[in-house]
């Protein structure tokens, strides 16, 4: 029987290099008359090892890497095919410690299977979810998906269950299943990773939302920068609609569920769930004023479940394994498992998924590995673009909503962005009024208007004109963008500016000032 060899095809190891290295590993094998198969599977999220080969041994998957093309001759003359020694070898993957202390519930199978392989897919749980709702009354599903503590992993972590409750509800002749794969927050790639590694994962969560809230469409709004993504989804529903997994009868049950892939123009704030229906609606990406809520009127004005990918890809192991499973990881009302996105300045970059309650510090210093730069952390920001800068002070913060809220902070999509100590606050808060300027939908005066007078603050701030009086304006100007927001980029842009100013002050006095105290 021929070797597996495994070489990622997800694109963030082909931006390193994955693709040359399967076109040549191929080419060489054939040259050299070895007896082996390459399968593009997804990424295990070790992105500093990418591209990371494995090799099926008699005792497992052993990996290499990060393996260039011109590695390729030492490796396969020490033994490739039967997991030989060379300097890149990493050993067993499942081993390798950043996998090691893992609980993979929502990635179990992600960089194992073919993510195009249904059959690959079913052999390792696949399905299992799906066949158990099939067979379940609306009602029970709900109460399984709230009883297993499931919050939305988009950002706001609202309990997943008592949205779908709010959504079987709803009087209406259509009902729909939205996934928001817009993910546009800084740090993060989780969904890209779980689409491109595991896609119909993805699929079967949203097709047990439909079943559970009477739901029979579906969409996925996917942003047009997630190119390979866009074609992994597109070739799993076309796959899916072929084996019964979509359609008229969702696995030969009484079950109707169709699903398309939308793809987005790129603009940050129509991953806000009423300007995502917006655009999907063919309309500019304004916000809507809610009420109505979208589970109450949705995509043209229809209830509608509109949930992260990620929220979605954690149903099918609950409705598998039953929702003590899931509960039973997590602390506090953070139930379950995140996949905790390490970004930035970072040794060891990459995606961990593990239960609630590790601490900020465990995650970046232990798991991360510090600095790429080799330099002291000075700041992580979590949460993406609107959360807040967390200084080394706050490391003991355990991964968890709640915890984060009372320190000021948010987890949104556990994207962790490091920075080091060349880092520079003040042109961080800066960056943050800047980025709300340009991503601004325009709707509310606080925001849009708010983020350009910001900018103005603390580019007097920096120059030394009237800083205290610039300072004074800067909190109230923030003070007035939380509260007078019509949504969460304006309202929650003040975190990131605030953390680093109450964390950073020295950051924020004008450089004639820093000079003389030097
Ligand atoms: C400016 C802005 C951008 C957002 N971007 C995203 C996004 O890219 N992906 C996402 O899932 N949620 C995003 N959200 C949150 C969504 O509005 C919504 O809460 C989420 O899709 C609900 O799904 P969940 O309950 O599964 O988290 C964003 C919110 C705001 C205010
Ligand atoms: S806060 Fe900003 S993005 Fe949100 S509705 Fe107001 S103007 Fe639009």
């Amino acid at each position: 029987m021929s070797v597996k060899i495994y070489i990622p095809g997800d694109s963030g190891a082909v931006a390193v290099g994955a693709d040359r290295l399967a076109t040549k590993l191929a080419t060489e094998l054939k040259q050299r008359n070895l007896d082996a198969r390459i399968i593009r599977n997804g990424s295990r999220g070790l992105y500093w090892l990418e591209p990371m080969v494995e090799v099926e041994t008699k005792t497992g998957r052993v990996a290499y890497g990060p393996v260039k093309v011109s590695d390729l001759d030492g490796l396969l003359e020490a033994g490739l095919l039967e997991g030989g020694d060379h300097p890149l070898a990493l050993g067993p993957t499942e081993d390798i410690a950043f996998l090691k202390h893992q609980t993979r519930l929502t990635f179990a199978r992600c960089g194992i299977t073919d993510p195009l392989s249904l059959d690959e897919y079913q052999g390792h749980g696949g399905l299992a979810g799906l066949a158990n709702a099939v067979g379940m009354a609306p009602e029970a599903i709900v109460a399984q998906v709230t009883e297993s503590g499931l919050r939305g992993r988009g950002g706001a972590g609202f309990p997943t269950g008592i949205k779908w409750r709010t959504v079987l509800e709803a009087d209406g002749p259509q009902k729909y299943i939205i996934c928001n794969a817009d993910e546009g927050d800084s740090g993060t790639f989780a969904d890209r990773m779980i689409m491109e590694g595991d896609p119909f994962v993805v699929i079967e969560g949203m097709i047990i939302a439909g079943i559970a809230t009477g739901a029979t469409k579906g969409y996925v709004y996917l942003r047009s920068e997630y190119p390979h993504a866009i074609s992994v989804m597109n070739r799993a529903v076309e796959i899916a609609r072929k084996n019964n997994m979509l359609g008229a009868s969702v696995l030969d049950s009484d079950h109707a569920f169709d699903m398309e892939i939308r793809v987005g123009a790129g603009a940050y704030v129509c991953g806000e769930e009423t300007a995502l229906l917006e655009s999907l609606e063919g309309r500019r990406g304004l916000v809507r004023a809610k009420p109505p809520l979208p589970a109450h009127k949705g995509f043209l004005g229809r209830p509608t479940v509109v949930n992260n990918v990620i929220s979605l890809a954690s149903v099918p192991i609950i409705m598998d394994k039953g929702a003590e499973h899931y509960r039973d990881f997590g602390m506090g009302r953070s139930r379950g498992t995140i996949p905790v996105q390490i970004a930035g300045n970072a040794k060891h970059g990459g995606l961990f998924e593990a239960a609630f309650g590790m601490t900020l510090g465990e995650l970046i210093d232990d798991i991360g590995g510090g600095t790429a730069s080799g330099r002291p952390v000075k700041a992580v920001q979590v949460g993406g673009p609107l959360g807040a800068y967390f200084p080394r002070d706050l490391f003991d913060t355990p991964f968890d909503y709640e915890a984060f809220a009372a320190r000021d902070g948010l987890i949104g999509h556990a994207g962790i962005v490091v920075f080091d100590d060349s880092a520079d606050m003040l042109k961080q808060a800066r960056f943050a009024f800047e980025f709300c300027a340009v991503e601004s939908c325009g709707k509310c005066t606080p925001c849009r208007i708010g983020s350009t007078r910001g900018v103005e603050v603390i580019d007097n701030i920096r120059d030394g004109i009237e800083p205290d009086k610039q300072v004074a304006l800067m909190s109230d100007l923030c003070n007035t963008m939380k509260f007078g927001s019509l949504c969460a980029l304006g309202g929650f842009t003040p975190y990131p500016v605030m953390s680093a100013f109450t964390h950073f002050p020295d950051d924020f006095r004008p450089a004639s000032m820093s000079q003389a105290a030097e």
